[in-house]
């Protein structure tokens, strides 16, 4: 029986998902992961607030489950993620100016060297970009130590783990014409051309009704390849249900499949029961672990 993995191998390609620690030891779950996916994503376990709980003592024991699951079988890790403004746990958010600034390198410095030589690519810095309109970047206790707070955690990440490919990760960056896309590209443009250490950009892709596939996807991963990086579709779950829900998964494929440099696509977990959303039915698999007609689009279209 072909596989998400072995099917998007064809063309160089990965298919990752989601996974947390704790369901590892769920047989049906497993069996899924290591059946279906090449790549692995901690859903939780690499977040600030889990491998840093106290300043410079650091916590990898649930995150080293999960790559070593991975790397067991013969899998990669994305690394997810370093610096992102949620799930900052208390002792970070007392802290300001030069010493928040140097307690985030910090962190970087500590989880990046832990995993050195594990990691296919690492999202860097998550969600550094507001809604809306603006394209500002979004207030947050990193940003308020300075515009540059992103461009040094990525030269302490490369510094770090010189092997692991540096993402910049965001979601609602879809539509070409969206404020925030246009941000994050010229972002991603300027660090280029000052050499600032960045390999691939992240595109959550979680769409729904308020988030739709946009028509013009295949346009905003091609501009973002343009500037010299790779783009991986990073979160990607899709609500709705039956026909419409697998059409809209194997658009998803073949948008990232008309660009070269779309090198892989990752969904936000495995069964709809495993999904973050609070309802819906966004997944490849059901909750008994079958096979949705979203899945068998994706398969061939990959
Ligand atoms: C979510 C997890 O799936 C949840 O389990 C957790 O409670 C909150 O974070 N964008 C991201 C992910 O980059 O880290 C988020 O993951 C989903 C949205």
């Amino acid at each position: 029986t072909p596989t998400l993995a072995a099917a998007a191998n064809r063309t160089g390609r990965y298919f990752g998902v989601a996974v947390a620690a704790n369901k590892l030891t769920d047989p049906a779950y497993a069996g899924i992961l290591d059946r279906e996916f090449d790549v692995v994503t901690p859903e939780n376990e690499m977040k600030l607030d889990a491998t840093e709980p106290r300043q410079g003592e650091f916590s990898f024991a649930n995150a080293d489950r999960i790559v070593d699951h991975a790397l067991a079988r013969g899998k990669e890790v994305r690394g997810h993620t370093l610096l992102w403004h949620s799930g900052l746990p208390g002792w970070l958010q007392n802290l300001t100016g030069a010493a928040l600034r140097q307690a985030m390198l910090d962190h970087v410095t500590g989880v990046a060297s832990h995993y050195r030589g594990k990691i296919h690519s690492w999202d860097v810095v998550n969600e550094a970009f507001v809604d809306g309109t603006s394209g500002r970047r979004r207030d947050s206790s990193f940003q308020r130590t300075g515009d540059d707070w992103i461009e040094a955690a990525f030269r302490t990440a490369r510094a770090a783990d010189p092997g692991a490919k540096l993402c910049y990760n965001d979601y609602d960056i879809e539509n070409w014409a969206h404020a925030k896309t246009q941000a994050v590209h010229r972002m991603v443009r300027d660090f280029r051309s000052r050499g600032v250490p960045i390999d691939c950009v992240g595109i959550q892709a979680h769409f729904a009704g308020v988030n739709p596939l946009p028509a013009d996807f295949r346009t905003t991963l091609s501009n973002f390849a343009a500037l010299g990086v790779d783009v991986q579709l990073t979160e990607l779950d899709v609500e709705g249900s039956g026909a419409a829900q697998a059409d809209d998964y194997r658009r998803v494929v073949q948008d990232c499949y008309s660009v070269p440099r779309c090198t892989g696509i990752t969904v936000w977990g495995v069964r709809d029961t495993d999904s973050w959303r609070a309802s819906g039915t966004p997944l490849l698999f059901d909750g008994r672990g079958e096979k949705k007609p979203a899945y068998y689009a994706v398969l061939f279209a990959l």
